[in-house]
């Protein structure tokens, strides 16, 4: 072995001294070519990319955050809500603002169902005043009315013998228009007095998940500036505010999926005018707050349920704050907690409270 390789070195030819030279040049050449690429790369990312990205990226987190584009769950006529067994429901539009119509179902208590069938628009408003608590129920980010654990909670409020009204807000389901926090908030604003205005005295209950939790605050602050407080508010699955610390927050999934993303997106975030101060809302709130959490909830740790319990409860009468939660072994993740048996007791022992 050794010998051969000796020999091969001492017969290089002139043909091998041509190539091993061609060789060296070769190399030679290849930092300046490599310098080429990453400068055109650089060119490419600073003059291209990057101005393409600030420019869309108004665009691009409010698809991030909210989600509203994707209809889910497919194939779902909104305007049938009975195909989703919801036989004592009723769809219908409600202009928020100029140019933004809501879809809206209004579902009567359960036990109306057979006087329900076939009734239109206009008895189910009525009987909005008939005594019964009326719930407003705005839901998180992702997805329509139609979504399961959505209609689940609707089920559950219905057969407790109170009326469910269930927005899309502007941009989502067949809603029209584009979803900003100051629009969402005004949606859920204007539902409210929609309600106040055919309800009479019956109490109104504003119930938030996730994203709607900050909806849900939000609202609760804009009435305050008017001098009204909400009768009662439940907040599930409920988060601290859009600045959070990045781990364990709803609108997070995309940091695990594109990790970096979050060195460039927590600035635009103060001025695409997603805040959501849940926390500093809730020091100024004075409705009685019933928190539900589940301890395995895998977007929002419960953690923050319990934090911000302690923000409410010390911000106000302690005794109108209280936090359920829901055994992690349950398996309800952030969406299952209307499966539970247990929660209509605790809802009812809240509204009886009120
Ligand atoms: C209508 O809904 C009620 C309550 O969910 C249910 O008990 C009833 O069987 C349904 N009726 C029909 C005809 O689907």
């Amino acid at each position: 072995m050794r010998n051969r390789v000796v020999k091969q070195d001492g017969s290089s030819s002139a043909a091998d001294e041509a190539q091993r030279s061609a060789r060296v040049q070769k190399k030679e050449a290849a930092p300046s070519r490599w310098w080429l690429k990453r400068g055109l790369l650089a060119l490419f990312v600073i003059f291209i990319v990057a101005p393409f990205s600030l420019r869309k990226l108004p665009e691009l987190i409010q698809h991030l955050v909210y989600v509203h584009r994707i209809r889910l769950p497919f194939f779902v006529d909104l305007s049938h809500p009975a195909d989703l067994s919801l036989n004592h429901t009723i769809n219908m539009y409600l202009t928020s603002e100029e140019d933004i119509s809501l879809g809206v179902w209004l579902t009567v208590p359960e036990s109306q169902w057979k006087e329900a069938q076939g009734k239109d628009l206009a008895w189910y408003q009525n009987s909005l005043s008939d005594g019964s608590p009326v719930f407003i129920y705005l839901h998180g980010n992702t997805g329509t009315r139609a979504a399961t654990h959505r209609v689940g909670v609707t089920k559950v409020l219905s057969r407790l013998g109170y009326h469910v009204l269930a927005p899309d807000y502007r941009g989502f389901g067949d809603s029209t228009g584009e979803p900003t926090e100051a629009g969402l908030t005004t949606d859920a604003l204007y539902l409210y007095n929609w309600v106040k205005a055919r309800s009479g005295n019956s109490l109104v209950v504003i119930w938030g998940h996730s994203l709607g939790t900050g909806v849900a605050t939000n609202t609760a602050v804009k009435l305050l500036e008017q001098g009204l407080v909400f009768d009662g508010v439940m907040l599930e699955g409920t988060f601290n505010s859009a600045r959070q610390t990045i781990s364990g927050h709803p609108f997070t999934w995309y940091y695990w999926k594109f990790p970096g993303l979050g060195y460039f997106l927590p600035e635009p975030w103060a001025e695409n005018k997603v805040v959501f101060p849940t926390e500093e809302n809730l020091k100024k709130m004075r409705s009685p707050i019933l928190f539900l959490h589940s301890e395995d909830d895998h977007l929002v740790p419960i953690r923050f349920a319990q934090q911000l319990y302690e923000v409410a409860a010390s911000a106000q009468n302690a005794e109108r704050v209280k936090l359920a939660t829901f055994d992690g072994s349950l398996g309800y993740l952030h969406n299952g907690l209307y499966r539970d048996p247990h929660l209509p007791d605790i809802i009812k022992t809240f509204v009886q409270s009120l």
